[in-house]
Formats: C-alpha cells, sequence, structure tokens
C-alpha cells in the first residue's frame, strides 16, 4: 500500500491512511453509483459466490456458449496487458480480485493496484486473493486518485456497463496510463438489428446494464494505437496502447 500511495496524487493522499480492512477507504459513506446491477454488487451475497459461480455463468450469458470461458478470458487479459516483470498495474473495478490476483503473478517486483467501489467486494479481495505486491482501493472509477501516468497497464473487465458516465472512467483511465502503455477493456456489445438506444431503453431500463454500441468504445479511444476489438457473443473485448510522447 505504500508503495499505491505513491502513485496518488498529493491532493488525493490521506494524511493516515485508514487500512484495518485490509484495503485503503476513499469513499467512506459515499456510494458511486445506486442502479439495480451495482446495488447487487455492494450486496452480501453476491460478492461471496461471485468469483466461483456468478461471473462464470454472467459470462457465459454475455459470451455465448461458444465464447471464452473464464480461463480464456484471463488468457485475454494477460495478453492484451502483456504484463512484465516490474510493471505496475491497475485493475478498475477488481471486483473481488479475480483478475489482480493474476495480474500480480505476472508483475512479479512491480505493483497492481485493485480499485472498487463496493465494500463487500472488497472485503473478499482483501481475504481471497491477497497478494505482497497487490493493494486495493475502494474509490470510484470515473475519479481515480492517481497522477498522470502512474502504470504500465489498465485493465477494466465487466464493469463499464455498470458504470453511470463510463466515458468519465475511460477517460480517466487514460489519464492514469504511462504513454505506450497498454489498455484492456470488456464489456457488452450491440449486436443484431436493434438500436442500441432501444437496447439500452430496455436493458437498461430493467437492470442498470448498459448496452454499449458496436464502435462506441474503439471512438473512445481516440488517439490510442493498435486498437483492436474482439466481438463474441454480446461482449467486446477492446485493447490499446498509448501513444507514446
Ligand atoms: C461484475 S464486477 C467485475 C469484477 C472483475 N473485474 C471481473 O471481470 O470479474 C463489476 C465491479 O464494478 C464495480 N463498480 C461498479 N461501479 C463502479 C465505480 N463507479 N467505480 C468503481 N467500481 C465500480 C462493482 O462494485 C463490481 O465489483
Amino acid at each position: 500500500m505504500e508503495q499505491a500511495l505513491e502513485l496518488f496524487e498529493s491532493h488525493r493522499r490521506p494524511a493516515e491512511p485508514e487500512l484495518h480492512r485490509g484495503y485503503l477507504d476513499l469513499l467512506g459513506a459515499a456510494k458511486a453509483g445506486g442502479n439495480a446491477a451495482q446495488r447487487l454488487m455492494r450486496s452480501r451475497a453476491v460478492p461471496l459466490i461471485y468469483q466461483r459461480f456468478w461471473r462464470p455463468v454472467a459470462g457465459r450469458l454475455l459470451m455465448g456458449l461458444t465464447g471464452p470461458g473464464t480461463e480464456e478470458e484471463h488468457r485475454i487479459a494477460l495478453a492484451m496487458l502483456a504484463i512484465s516483470p516490474g510493471d505496475r498495474v491497475l485493475d478498475v473495478a477488481c471486483g473481488p480480485g479475480n483478475f489482480s490476483r493474476d495480474f500480480a503473478l505476472e508483475a512479479g517486483t512491480g505493483l497492481v493496484v485493485g480499485v472498487d467501489s463496493s465494500e463487500t467486494m472488497l472485503g473478499v479481495a482483501v481475504r481471497d486473493n491477497p497478494m505482497g505486491n497487490l493493494a486495493y482501493v475502494r474509490g470510484d472509477a470515473r475519479n481515480l486518485p492517481f497522477r498522470d501516468g502512474s502504470f504500465d497497464a489498465v485493465c477494466c473487465f465487466a464493469a463499464l456497463y455498470l458504470i453511470e458516465e463510463p466515458m468519465l472512467a475511460v477517460e480517466e483511465m487514460a489519464r492514469v496510463l504511462a504513454p505506450g502503455g497498454r489498455l484492456a477493456l470488456m464489456s457488452s456489445c450491440n449486436r443484431g438489428p436493434v438500436p442500441t438506444s432501444m437496447a439500452n431503453s430496455v436493458v437498461r431500463g430493467l437492470s442498470g446494464v448498459r448496452v454499449f454500441g458496436r464502435d462506441e468504445l474503439v471512438r473512445a479511444l481516440d488517439g490510442f494505437e493498435a486498437v483492436e476489438q474482439r466481438i463474441s457473443g454480446l461482449a467486446q473485448f477492446v485493447s490499446a496502447r498509448k501513444a507514446a510522447e
């Protein structure tokens, strides 16, 4: 956590960091969004069953029967992020640390920071996925506490579709990424004939989950290099590299 605090903007660094739960809490009583899906992520029950049951089932529903399973998704994330020993990696909306743990294994002497807004998710992360080079922070993806260019790789899987104003989160990820750094996103993707606005009025209205238009995330990465999109069922993986200065 000391190393993670060094990456904070000076005015965001707490004078006396409160770490007794095993993560640094920057939100206190505040909540980062209140739609139905986010409330589930803050519940007691879902984080407990998330890694083993919820995530594999949700992933399968999103990616279809022939799409990548959980293990393959982890391989995809690692391939897109190309983490080397010593790298600093940010896992945005890390949930119970299910991907952060893999990143920490790859980063070796480096540092991984997992940020999430849910206390219960982070409680499980601290319990189930602790690593010496992995720090957890409770914060809002739309307002990251880190200095510009702090990380060599930034990942955000299965979360942009839950976040109100997801493009603010994308801007923040771009900001904290170092020149030449790698970005990996996985989110929803509209397929078929129904216009995205109509899909959202039903899906988002009922669940809070946003359906992204096919090119929406790619377009948001204007200025990035090597932007690649892979679509699988109703999901998309997008990888990109921040232009070197
Ligand atoms: C479905 S989980 C994804 C966990 C993990 N990244 C994965 O791929 O399995 C989505 C996470 O996003 C978090 N989240 C939602 N809105 C957020 C926000 N504004 N800032 C930070 N985390 C947020 C939720 O608390 C939840 O843990």
